[in-house]
């Protein structure tokens, strides 16, 4: 892998300390990282570099637990990482950090590759990659990658503002948008699971599958971020992007090799063919909730309005389900049930694909992905009771892989961006046309010509979304 200089902005925030310096740390001791590597910390806090080392220290103390981490090779690891004080509105600023970021890759020998990851507020992302460009920092002999988090935009008009302003510095292919769901590991395995097994990829259509379920749900608050949340919602937080991405990687055909460029065409393909919602339509294929109080694991907790920050009020959706049609022959008439929500009773994401039920069989087969936090892989199946002639009995087959050695998604896709593949990371007509096919949602819920559902925390969302299915004469499976 190339040398590298790899920029990152925010680096005192929250998602640096619980994820980023984590993932860094575990691909240093896997030897994934290029070779020579630095990594410039900038943060807005007058902090020593002692001081933030040992802040990094602490993070990976308590966020790389999880695996056989050797902390002896921490000191070697934190060599590479140097804190820049700066306040990232300043432009001058910029020349300061071009001249300091020179003269470090030139004692390091590293090559004119540079990495710029904004782990910052969405609104500081255009002003950031205008001062990259002004102060000459992002004009290298080598490459140069923008990493960024999201959201991407608040709606499609705001998504479109933000691109054209990046698209002055950056080009399409070197701007990597993340959507960590891409990143986790069972996601990357959809491809392979279609693709290389017959008795999947045989049935993934709608000849045989009867619906497919998407559920993310957290027992977690809106924690320390209603000033974000509350302006946000469940729609644009997690349904715009890490759902429908989802959606998108069960519905696609696989593409002969799965470089970029065919990854992203098949994505489009499905994308383009999501059934478009009409003003009445949100009504009827959408279920708006938010959480009053409850508890989870026993633990009372309180209602999203009286969550501190929050409005008294507030109207946000801290709960969304949706049915969504994807208008190609081979999905013709399945439903893509989605739903996503916080203080919910289970953290589980989940993909369940269900198959239409044979006449002799009451329960039908399903493959269900497990995402996350545990990973892995059910199919069941109806076998005869052994010794029970005539009686069917559901059979469950489960590949659960070994939890320790699996990468973190941001692994993954850090790595997968220092190597110049964009596969996993979502390209602008994906956003363009994810927000588009949001927008009436938006809308309707901005109108509150929805109406919004509570239910109480700790539960599985309210009753509505289980109308959805009824509907349709199917049930959520909660936990097959
Ligand atoms: C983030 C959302 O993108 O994803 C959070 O902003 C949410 O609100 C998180 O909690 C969930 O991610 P994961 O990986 O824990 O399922």
């Amino acid at each position: 892998m190339d040398s590298m200089t790899m920029l990152l902005f925010g680096a005192t925030g929250d998602l640096a300390a619980r994820k980023l310096f984590p993932a860094l740390f575990r691909m240093f001791l896997d030897q994934k990282l290029p070779e020579p590597f630095w990594i410039v910390a900038i943060g807005r806090r007058a902090w020593s570099q002692s001081r933030f080392r040992s802040r990094v220290e602490k993070s990976l103390l308590d966020f790389c637990q999880d695996r056989s981490a050797d902390f002896s090779r921490l000191p070697a690891f934190l060599q590479r990482v140097e804190y820049y004080e700066m306040d990232v509105r300043q432009p001058q600023a910029y020349l300061n950090l071009h001249q300091y970021v020179r003269s470090g890759e030139g004692e390091r020998l590293i090559g004119d590759n540079r990495l710029f990851y904004l782990s910052v507020s969405p609104d500081l992302f255009a002003g950031i990659a205008g001062n990259l460009q002004s102060s000459g920092l992002s004009q290298t002999n080598g490459w140069r990658r923008l990493m960024i988090e999201k959201p991407f935009g608040s709606d499609l008009a705001s998504a479109r503002d933000l691109n054209r302003k990046l698209g002055e510095v950056f080009a399409e292919e070197e701007i990597y948008r993340i959507d960590h769901y891409l990143g986790k590991p069972m996601v990357q395995s959809l491809g392979t699971l279609k693709s290389v097994n017959p008795i999947i990829h045989a049935v993934w259509n709608s000849p045989y599958i009867a619906n497919v379920q998407i559920t993310a749900s957290e027992t977690i608050g809106v924690e320390e971020r209603s000033a974000y949340y509350d302006q946000t919602g469940a729609i644009r937080d997690m349904l715009q992007n890490h759902l429908l991405q989802l959606a998108i990687m069960t519905a696609m055909h696989v593409p002969g090799r799965m470089t970029a460029e065919e990854v992203r065409a098949e994505k489009r393909s499905v994308i383009e063919a999501m059934r478009p919602l009409g003003q009445e339509d949100v009504r009827l294929h959408v279920v708006r909730g938010q959480y009053s109080n409850g508890s989870i694991d026993g633990t009372p907790v309180c209602a999203y309005r009286d969550e501190a920050g929050v409005a008294p009020r507030s109207m946000t959706d801290t709960f969304v389900a949706a049915r969504l049609f994807i208008d190609l022959p081979r999905w013709q008439g399945v439903p893509f049930y989605l739903r996503t929500g916080k203080r919910m009773n289970e953290k589980s994401t989940r993909i369940v694909v269900q198959c239409k039920s044979s006449e002799e069989a009451e329960l039908p087969n399903l493959v269900v992905i497990h995402v996350s936090p545990n990973q892995g892989m059910t199919l069941r199946l109806n076998l005869h009771a052994p010794g029970m002639p005539g009686q069917l009995e559901p059979v469950e087959m489960a590949y659960v892989p070994n939890q320790k050695h699996l990468p973190e998604s941001y692994e993954m896709l850090l790595a997968e961006a220092m190597r110049g593949d964009r596969t996993h990371f979502a390209h602008w007509e994906e956003v363009e046309l994810a927000w588009r096919w949001v927008e009436p949602i938006l809308a309707a819920f901005a109108e509150n010509r929805v109406p919004l559902h509570h239910y109480p925390a700790g539960t599985n969302g309210p009753d509505a979304a289980n109308r959805l299915l009824e509907e349709d004469g199917f049930t959520w499976w909660l936990d097959p």
